[in-house]
């Protein structure tokens, strides 16, 4: 049996739409996610890898090749994506992840704002993230190809991701085609904020 596998999604593929169109959502799992899992378990036979559990793999990910860490990246990034996704409809945030967001960048209309900037400004493919520091405080960063901020090569933005917007042509183009701002404006409308404020709860209960 391989080592990694495909999460199943938690929703049906047309779930998202009108946002996220149910075609994107079935290649997207189906074709490029089984692709990244399929690779990285090629990618780790045979090498250390082999035996160690995917967020180690990313927090010491320098040692590996690339092929595992566009793998595992792309793996573990889409796993979490998915996971942030819902048809359901968007209750903003509360509580304690609110007041970091407004300690860090003033309101979530700035947080909201921030991620699109980072999402358009990341030339090529990558991703965009909120993420919590290792002090505990919030950031923003887009990273490129399937890295993120976990990762022991991301030097000055390192911590966990919470939130993440995959802005990779094969999330958004049959949908909106150029239209990245578009797609990223979108993403909002999908945003499962209680899923984020879950993933924030359970990293900084890690920290203390
Ligand atoms: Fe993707």
């Amino acid at each position: 049996m391989n080592k990694f596998q495909l999460p199943e999604l938690p929703y049906a593929y047309e779930a998202l739409e009108p946002y996220f169109d149910q075609e994107t959502m079935r290649i997207h799992h189906q074709r490029h996610h089984q692709a990244y899992v399929d690779n990285l378990n090629r990618a780790v036979e045979g090498t250390a890898a082999a035996d160690i559990d995917l967020l180690d793999i990313l927090t010491k990910v320098s040692q590996y090749s690339p092929a595992i860490r566009n793998n595992a990246g792309g793996h573990y990034n889409h796993s979490l994506f998915w996971q942030l996704l819902s048809g359901k409809p968007q209750v903003e945030p509360k509580g304690k992840l609110v007041d970091e967001i407004n300690a860090a960048f003033g309101s979530l209309d700035e947080l909201k704002s921030g991620i699109k900037n980072a999402g358009l400004g990341q030339f090529g493919s990558g991703w965009a993230w909120l993420y919590v520091k290792h002090n505990g405080a919030l950031g923003i960063v887009a990273t490129p190809n399937q890295d993120n901020p976990l990762m022991d090569t991301q030097l000055t933005s390192r911590g966990v991701p919470i939130l993440g917007v995959d802005v990779w042509e094969h999330a958004y183009y049959l949908k909106y085609q150029n239209r990245r701002a578009d797609y990223l404006e979108a993403f909002w409308s999908v945003l499962d904020w209680s899923a984020v404020e879950k993933k924030y709860e359970e990293v900084i209960n890690t920290l203390v």
